[in-house]
């Protein structure tokens, strides 16, 4: 073990924040440590839409309501970026095509690696987050809020600020459920099972009606939720 490793095992999400907020320069080197990150070959297929107003925060939490994003010092939009694609095909003589799987892989995994470096570099200075990916429940509207152009989409947010209260760490799935060595091992409903109740003896108290596995029937029971996909054919990625 070492600071570093210690630090990403340590990880917890934050949702309750002090009023204390992040010095400019320090959120600035916070985000700068985010964009460090790798990305698809070095196109930077995202931009990060800096939300500290709480005029802003509030416009965003009146159609998502999570508290944290009302209560965080800064609110980090992350968003799939091709508009910048769009300039430098049409510079160079090319025809901009952008729908697509593959475009929505690498925008959005440019901005979840620099998402990832942008939280653990917070947390290392002792603020604390949250990724808030609900706000695609809400595409369109928070677009519209965030001004963004075609070719562009919310992805996630992270809300970030001093934490009030941090929760235990949230034990993961066994290491062998997830980890195969040198090909995939299909997993049986046992392992689910046993799960359930790791996570049902990590919430104690605070444990919700329903089981992890039986959670994922929301998610993956039922046809996705429309906004997303109508955000994206809206602003000419699908
Ligand atoms: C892409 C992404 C989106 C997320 N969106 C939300 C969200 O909208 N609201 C929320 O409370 N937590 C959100 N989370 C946090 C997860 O619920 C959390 O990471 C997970 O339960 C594991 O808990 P831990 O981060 O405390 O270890 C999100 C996490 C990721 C990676």
């Amino acid at each position: 073990m070492n600071e570093t490793i210690n630090l990403m095992m340590q990880h917890s999400s934050v949702r309750n924040f002090t009023e204390e907020k992040i010095p400019e320069q320090v959120l600035k080197t916070i985000i700068d440590a985010g964009r460090a990150a790798p990305n698809w070959k070095n196109f930077q297929s995202y931009s990060i839409v800096v939300v500290q107003s709480q005029e802003q925060k509030d416009a965003i939490f009146a159609q998502q309501p999570q508290k944290a994003i009302k209560n965080c010092a800064a609110f980090l939009v992350f968003v799939g970026d091709l508009h910048r694609a769009k300039t430098a095909v049409e510079m160079n003589g090319g025809a901009f095509q952008p729908e697509g799987v593959e475009s929505l892989l690498i925008t959005s995994v440019d901005a979840a690696v620099a998402g990832q470096n942008t939280l653990l570099a917070a947390q290392s200075l002792g603020y604390g987050g949250v990724m808030v990916g609900l706000i695609r429940e809400q595409s369109s509207e928070i677009s519209e809020l965030l001004n963004l152009p075609d070719y562009t989409y919310p992805i996630f947010a992270i809300a970030l600020g001093k934490p009030a209260r941090v929760n235990a760490v949230k034990p993961r799935l066994p290491y062998d459920a997830l980890v195969f060595p040198e090909k995939y091992i299909e997993q049986d409903e046992e392992v689910l099972r046993q799960y359930d109740k790791v996570q049902d003896d990590y919430a104690g108290a605070r444990r919700l009606n329903s089981t992890w596995s039986s959670r994922m029937v929301d998610q993956w029971g039922k046809p996705e939720n429309p906004s997303t996909r109508e955000n994206l054919t809206e602003k000419g990625l699908l």
